[in-house]
């Protein structure tokens, strides 16, 4: 259904993400590049997870994150998964650069894009340990692994995650 002005303006920065041309795009190649895969894919729902569960966290560490800010970072944070496949460029690298245009043309600030993209950058690594000053950081780390059900995964023997990565808690 066509939307009118009215309602064009009254849609969160969050709706604007989900709808906007370029992430639809990258979700469609996502998808089609993981028609076969076993393991975890990075699909729509997965990225529903992460931000769920990422709220979760921020309400029981106090961390008083606006749900814009929390729910932008998880629903792209994967966003670079094609890039990855098809040209071979790290996710979070190519997740970063597409996440600043969609970011600014949903109506994200400056301050704002900065945050989400630094946690963007650095959901999959170590990096995450000495970023308390960066609760985004934590919190998107932390939601990320805990979504993924290897307790109850078909594909463990093969899965090339180490144990320590492994989410083997139902807790979260
Ligand atoms: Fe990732
Ligand atoms: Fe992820």
């Amino acid at each position: 259904m066509q939307k009118n002005m009215f309602q064009i303006e009254k849609i969160s920065k969050c709706q604007r993400i989900i709808e906007h041309p370029l992430y639809r795009q990258e979700l469609e190649k996502i998808e089609k590049c993981e028609a076969d895969r076993i393991f975890c894919n990075h699909s729509f729902n997965h990225f529903m997870d992460v931000a769920r569960i990422a709220y979760i966290l921020n309400l029981e560490r106090n961390f008083s994150l606006s749900r814009n800010i929390i729910y932008a970072a998880a629903l792209l944070h994967d966003i670079g998964r094609a890039k990855q496949y098809i040209e071979g460029i790290p996710h979070e690298e190519a997740g970063a650069e597409i996440s600043k245009v969609i970011l600014t043309d949903c109506g994200y600030s400056e301050d704002e894009i900065s945050v989400i993209v630094d946690a963007i950058s650095n959901h999959r690594g170590s990096n995450h340990i000495d970023s308390t000053s960066n609760a985004l950081i934590d919190i998107l780390y932390t939601a990320d692994k805990a979504s993924r059900q290897c307790f109850n995964c078909k594909a463990q023997n093969e899965c090339n995650w180490s144990l320590e990565k492994r989410n083997l808690e139902v807790y979260l």
